[in-house]
């Protein structure tokens, strides 16, 4: 038999291989690209802008639509749009919170005569085009709004140099406004533990397995018996949710993303409003402990391994009296974690009657991380 020597690679080998190199990676580019692009266009609100906005001479004396009545001296402030288009009255700051001197409005017909603008941050990521595209009146400021952590907040680039106050959870915002605190309490509390038949309850709506969360999940669960609801496990009807949260003894508060003063209505409702006691997972300890005592909640990393810290809830779970210590600020202090749009919005019209100083901000993007 003969066999054949192999040809060594010609040029146009070579040149066709190179080729067909470049073209794969600029598919696989392409791909990636498009992945990212999904991902901002299902993250960003989508926002039909009217066409028109701009309101003429004759315009200005009219309330706005959505409002009640409009006092002389007050701020109009213009909802860009409603956040996550969800709708809700604009006329309680007085009434649920003893805040005047704004008539909020969402009819972009007042965007000539707004003393402030709210831009509420995913619904107008995803271009450009969807923030205010006419000139800004002189005295006019922006605020840019956003609960939400750094990680689900795509495009921050959008807004260099255009924002002149950040309303924000983050406690160095220029409106601090977050999820939930702590208050000390009118009268004295009556706060009982709710009975408990049951160990440990997660609830969880975004099972993402690449979050920090699901793998320390992944190694607590193999030394304590944790129920899970939402995110494709048990279902759990909204209605439902204090109530079941309540029989448990630990909630897993673990937060989606790792960010400086990032606590979400998973500490503030789920747990504490329920009667639970959250094991927190998030920013530092240090960093809860700004927001409230530091004997109200477990951290993870109070321990060194997942392992350890089941043990500890073992014990806590046999020992009534020591569970109880996590609740004896309780006496004096009470949680507040119901906050909707209205708080928000009301802390800025309270904010921009205070903070009159002139200033804009180069880089959100910078700061929010
Ligand atoms: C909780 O348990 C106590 C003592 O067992 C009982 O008296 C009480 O009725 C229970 N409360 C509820 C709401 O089930
Ligand atoms: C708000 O920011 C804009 C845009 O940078 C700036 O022109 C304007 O002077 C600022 N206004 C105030 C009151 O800070």
């Amino acid at each position: 038999m003969e066999s054949k020597a192999p040809t060594a690679p010609s040029w146009k080998t070579f040149v066709f291989y190179i080729l067909i190199s470049f073209l794969t990676s600029l598919s696989v580019f392409a791909v990636l690209r498009g992945a990212s692009k999904a991902k901002v266009d299902k993250i960003c609100t989508k926002v039909e802008t009217p066409a028109i906005y701009y309101a003429g001479e004759s315009d200005r004396k009219k309330t706005p639509r959505g409002t009640t009545s409009t006092t002389e001296s007050d701020l109009v402030i213009l909802l860009w749009t409603w956040p996550f288009g969800e709708r809700f009255p604009l006329d309680q700051c007085a009434r649920i919170h003893g805040i005047s001197g704004c008539t909020f409005t969402v009819d972009r017909s007042w965007y000539s005569r707004a003393d402030a603008v709210i831009l509420h941050h995913r619904d107008v990521c995803s271009s450009k085009t969807q923030l205010p595209q006419e000139p800004r009146p002189f005295i006019q400021r922006w605020v840019w709004f956003n609960l939400e952590s750094p990680r689900h907040s795509p495009n921050l680039h959008f807004m260099d140099n255009l924002i002149n106050l950040t309303l924000n959870y983050r406690r160095d915002s220029d409106i601090f406004s977050p999820y939930g605190w702590v208050e000390r309490a009118k009268s004295a509390q009556n706060f009982r533990i709710p009975n408990k038949s049951k160990l440990a309850v997660w609830v969880v709506s975004n099972w993402d397995p690449s979050l920090t969360r699901v793998a320390y999940f992944n190694q607590l669960k193999n030394h304590l018996k944790i129920d899970v609801y939402g995110g494709g496990h048990r279902p759990l009807a909204r209605d439902k949710t204090m109530s079941t949260i309540s029989q448990y003894k630990f909630y897993l508060a673990f937060e989606n993303s790792l960010n400086q003063d990032y606590i979400t209505e998973k500490l503030w409702q789920n747990a504490l409003l329920s009667g639970t006691l959250p094991v927190v997972l998030g920013p530092t300890r240090e960093n809860y402990e700004r927001f409230l005592p530091s004997d109200a909640f477990i951290h993870v990393n109070d321990f060194p391994s997942a392992k350890e810290l089941a043990a500890h809830l073992h014990f806590l779970d046999a020992n009534d009296e020591q569970y109880g210590r996590y609740f004896e600020w309780r006496k004096t202090l009470q949680p507040i974690g119901y906050t909707d749009w209205t708080t928000h919005y009301c802390k800025a019209c309270q904010a921009l009657q205070q903070q009159l100083d002139y200033k804009t901000i180069p880089s959100i993007a910078k700061w929010y991380k």
